[in-house]
């Protein structure tokens, strides 16, 4: 049977780190109540010369690297991103470019926030396993520090800017992609939103005055959603493939905060020592913080051959996604 298997993975993470003391000069907050509520300790800033696509050209020349395949022979880009480069075209073609690879194979953006990555690697693996391409490269982006109020203390304290990557092959082995599975649940859109800066509320500056051009969110709702939910589909994951928590040896989840990492380690019954978190170093990175922590644990040598990995993400639409790889 064929299946898909990451082969490489990668990541790029801005230079300028921002800490919670620098937050605490910009807005009335402090590093007691950001790390207390959050788990985050400092995050990275793009600098304002680079963009979405330099950040995940970057981090997809290192998955190419690390799996040994030329960029230039990957038969699609699908780069998962709420800040892309600009409204069109899709920032995976900008990443085409950067990476010599233009004009081989297709390359498209895909809208799912904090889920985008994993949405990304479900559809990669459908590809493959149809054997449509051989080779699919998946990069979770963003650059939310260009879309975040830095006068609102609610929202400013959370985010930061990476990018993750993996180079998708087919495998006839044992390793690979399992199973993904995908949720959403538009009726929850509008509590984690950026409203304005499409055909719905186009840029205005009335719009801009009212800020609403901003990240607006009702953290309390996320937070409930986000632990139910991600608990709920990593349990489904689980039970397709007939697997007990006990199974899996680490849980790559979404970095959103670590309270919400928590609460689902308690939902799903699997200890947060198998949780792989680098939270604190990043903070919510949406996008790019599974493919960011996968690489990170790779590089560490956290994983080794049949290892059960169980990947969960909830992020804006509101969308959601799980997954299970033997490594
Ligand atoms: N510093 C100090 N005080 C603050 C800050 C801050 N940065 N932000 C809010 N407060 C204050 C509030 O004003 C409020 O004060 P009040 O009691 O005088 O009114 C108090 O702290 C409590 O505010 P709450 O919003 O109720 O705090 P809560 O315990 O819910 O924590 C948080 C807020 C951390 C945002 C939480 O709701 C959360 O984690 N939500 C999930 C949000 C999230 O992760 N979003 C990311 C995108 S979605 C995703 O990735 C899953």
């Amino acid at each position: 049977m064929i299946r898909s298997r990451i082969a490489g993975t990668g990541r790029a993470v801005p230079a300028q780190i921002m800490t919670n003391a620098d937050l605490s000069k910009m807005v009335d907050t402090s590093d007691a109540w950001i790390v207390e509520r959050t788990g985050i300790r400092q995050r990275h800033i793009l600098e304002p010369s680079r963009a979405a696509s330099d950040l995940a050209a970057d981090a997809g020349r290192a998955a190419c690297a690390r799996a040994g395949v030329d960029p230039s022979t990957v038969d699609c880009i699908i780069v998962g991103t709420v800040t892309g480069d600009c409204p069109f075209p899709a920032t995976a073609t900008f990443v085409q470019k950067k990476l010599g690879a233009a004009p081989n194979g297709c390359a498209f953006d895909l809208s799912a926030a904090c889920a985008g990555f994993l949405y990304g690697v479900s559809i990669a693996d459908a590809f493959i396993r149809t054997g449509q391409f051989k080779r699919v490269l998946v990069v979770g982006v963003e650059v939310l520090s260009r879309i975040i109020d830095w006068t609102d203390r609610a929202t400013c304290v959370l985010f930061g800017d990476a990018a993750g990557a993996v180079l998708m092959t087919a495998s006839d082995g044992p390793s690979g992609l399992l199973s993904t599975h995908l949720f959403a649940d538009g009726a929850q859109a509008e509590i984690l939103w950026q409203p304005v800066g499409g055909s719905r509320e186009p840029l205005t500056p009335e719009a801009v005055a009212a800020k609403r051009h901003f990240v607006q969110m009702n953290g309390r709702e996320v937070y409930k959603h986000a632990v139910r939910n991600m608990a709920a589909g990593a349990r489904i994951a689980l039970d397709a493939n007939g697997l007990t928590p006990d199974d899996v040896t680490w849980v790559i989840a979404h970095q959103a905060n670590i309270r919400i990492l928590e609460g689902v380690s308690e939902r799903v019954n699997i200890p947060m020592e198998r949780f792989f978190t680098n939270v604190d170093r990043y903070g919510n990175t949406s996008s790019a913080s599974v493919p960011t922590a996968l690489d990170e644990a790779v590089e560490q040598g956290k994983f080794k051959p049949g290892d059960i990995l169980l990947f969960a993400a909830l992020g804006g639409g509101l969308a959601w996604a799980s997954g299970v790889a033997r490594w």
